[in-house]
């Protein structure tokens, strides 16, 4: 029996966990596709899907690729939405699937701000922010063909649409809660439409939310506020993702450090249910101000802590060791090793993490549902009995 502590069971909002290995959000962009990419049919989950969760569902905690819950808050296609009842029926298969497997399953909420093409944005025709500040045109936006397009200028959200913004993640938790899920993670990280409330680059509002770090905060509070009070979840079942430290989206501002610490300590005092830490760089780091680890959360923040980014077992096992984290989120690792509770228990070999080929290029099961589990050879018994 391995004494590896990201083995070991751990408690999130009141749930044991069978250990503490995540697998991380990851988009794959696997749901249906239809002549029509913008047919919301194209948006709900598949039984595909529900065999990809299903095969990783010995880690301790699932967590959902990004799902949109607004109109305006989806841009990648085939991408799922969680809006409509029979996306929450689709959704509920999935959850039943990784319930029967002894896994947990946090959904995502995802709202894709100025990251969004206004292709995909039939009523509106126009992409929205925190202020009317683009990405800069060396990185690209995906139109609903999926094609690398430039950015839009951003229309700053009025506050009566931050409010309907707010519901529509109110609307996605109720849900949520009916398809069954463990809890909801709000993606506030990446540079998406909350991380560009929060982030002092993107957000220049002279209103109640834009300026101090209290007013950029309050949209992400409003949402899980919002939440906790219609009695979807309870705050110890609503985490959230952060990347203090991350370029993706053109995102970094010198007051990251002191921002994310204050966004950490605001959350710690709603009790959510972890704080989810991109702390690793090798996403991309914007040299701005120093990075935030999670041992510097640890300070501020009293829940649970995740961290992500280039983890391998024994970084992640360092990690909960040292104290500094209490769960381990792996991305591509995963993409290519379905069975990596497995593996890491058994010592036995990992696939090298999946090629950016393998992450959303392809459609249907190739590079999805098709990666091996490990089969131990006979050698790999004995060794096995060697060790006992
Ligand atoms: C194919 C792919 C899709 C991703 N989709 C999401 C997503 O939907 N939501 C999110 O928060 N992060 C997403 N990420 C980031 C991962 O969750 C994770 O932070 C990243 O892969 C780093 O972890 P790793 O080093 O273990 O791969 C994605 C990454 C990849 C490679």
């Amino acid at each position: 029996m391995s004494n590896l502590q990201i083995l070991s069971k751990f408690t999130v909002g009141g749930q044991e966990l069978q250990n503490r290995v995540v697998l991380a959000p990851l988009t794959r962009a696997r749901c249906t596709p239809t002549e029509d990419p913008l047919d919301t049919v194209s948006r709900t989950p598949n039984d595909l899907m529900a065999t990809y969760y299903e095969q990783r569902a010995s880690a301790g905690l699932i967590i959902t690729e990004a799902t949109a819950v607004s109109e305006e808050g989806y841009g990648w296609l085939n991408s799922p939405e969680l809006r409509t009842e029979a996306q929450m029926e689709a959704w509920k298969k999935i959850v039943d699937k990784v319930h029967a497997k002894g896994s947990k399953i946090y959904v995502q909420f995802w709202n894709m701000g100025r990251q969004a093409h206004s292709s995909f944005h039939v009523e509106s025709q126009r992409v929205v922010s925190a202020s009317d500040i683009p990405m800069a045109d060396s990185f690209k936006v995906k139109s609903s063909t999926f094609e690398d397009v430039p950015p839009e200028t951003p229309v700053p959200l009025t506050v009566d649409e931050i409010q309907s913004v707010v519901a529509d993640f109110v609307h996605g938790a109720k849900l949520a809660r009916q398809a069954g899920f463990d809890g909801i993670e709000i993606h506030s990280a990446n540079g998406y439409l909350i991380d560009q409330f929060l982030q002092s680059k993107t957000n220049k509002r002279a209103d109640q939310y834009g300026g101090s770090m209290e007013n950029r905060f309050r949209f992400l509070k409003e949402i899980v506020q919002g939440i906790v009070d219609s009695g979807a979840y309870p705050s110890n079942r609503i985490g959230f993702r952060i990347s203090p430290n991350g370029v993706f989206g053109d995102m970094g501002s010198e007051d990251n450090a002191q921002m994310f610490t204050f966004v950490a300590a605001e959350m710690s005092k709603l009790k959510v249910a972890y704080l989810h830490l991109m702390d690793g760089l090798g996403f991309g780091y914007h040299g701005l101000c120093p990075a935030v680890t999670a041992a510097d959360i640890r300070k501020v923040f009293d829940g649970p802590i995740i961290c992500n980014v280039g983890l391998t077992k024994e970084i992640a096992e360092g990690m909960i060791r040292s104290g500094a984290a209490d769960l381990a989120c792996f991305g591509r690792l995963y993409i290519s090793n379905p069975d990596l509770v497995e593996r890491f228990a058994n010592d036995w070999p990992l696939e090298p993490e999946a090629a950016y080929q393998h992450w959303w290029q392809h459609v249907g099961a190739k590079g999805y549902t098709d990666w091996p589990t490990y089969k131990p050879s006979e050698e790999d018994s004995d060794d096995a009995q060697n060790d006992e």
